[in-house]
């Protein structure tokens, strides 16, 4: 008699570093490599989600993102956060030449109250600290019960203002980001990975090479 077919373990799937994963052909000119998969993405944003629930647990929280880089990420977090929260936005930008930040404008200001609440301030990328530290001094003075701030993507080496989020995504080394709604001269933001761009695009422009996100 046949001995019942022993079954061969499935061979492991391998888990794609985002350095094995090629640039769609339809990004290559623009794009240089993958520095954060898709999936590495959805990865983190939920277990992002996770931690802040499990600290604001029995709280109503006000999620306050800065506009417009965060709205991937914000939708993301958002449909993942199982808490009763309120969301509003602060329109905030950088005008400058496109690679080099120039003066901070606000296009949007809060309209929800904040007062005694917890606010999770929300954004996409914490660079030189700047936004933030103009931002959170102007939510301060709304008196809300606490603020924390969540980042998706943290560069600690460009900082020139002591900030240091509560929550963050990835921390990464100082390359020039676009993409889940990170823009060069507004465009990329549709990405579903986060890239680096290659630097004769911003060179195309004629700005200062400047590696900012
Ligand atoms: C980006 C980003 C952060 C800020 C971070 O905003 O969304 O808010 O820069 O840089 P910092 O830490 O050096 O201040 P940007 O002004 O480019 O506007 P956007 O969100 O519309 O892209």
């Amino acid at each position: 008699m046949n001995s019942p077919r022993r079954m061969s373990p499935r061979p492991r799937q391998k888990k794609k570093s985002a350095a094995t994963i090629p640039v769609p052909p339809r990004w290559r000119r623009d794009v240089e490599r993958i520095l954060i998969t898709e999936r590495q993405l959805a990865g983190r944003v939920k277990a992002l989600a996770r931690q802040i629930e499990r600290d604001y647990r029995g709280r109503e929280i006000v999620v306050v993102a800065l506009l417009n880089g965060t709205v991937l990420f914000l939708a993301d977090l958002v449909r993942h956060l199982n808490l009763p929260l309120r969301l509003d936005f602060i329109g905030v930008s950088s005008y400058g030449s496109g690679v080099t930040p120039g003066e901070l404008v606000f296009t949007k200001e809060l309209r929800l109250d904040v007062r005694g609440r917890d606010v999770l301030l929300v954004d996409d990328i914490l660079d030189t600290g700047k936004t933030l530290s103009r931002v959170l001094p102007k939510i301060k003075i709304l008196k809300p019960r606490r603020i924390r701030t969540c980042v998706l993507l943290d560069k600690p080496s460009r900082r020139v203002e002591k900030i240091s989020p509560n929550y963050v995504g990835f921390t990464i080394p100082d390359a020039f980001v676009v993409g889940y709604g990170l823009d060069f001269a507004e465009r990329y933001r549709n990405l579903p990975f986060i890239g680096v761009l290659h630097p004769h695009i911003y060179k195309e422009l004629g700005a200062q090479a400047v590696p900012n996100h």
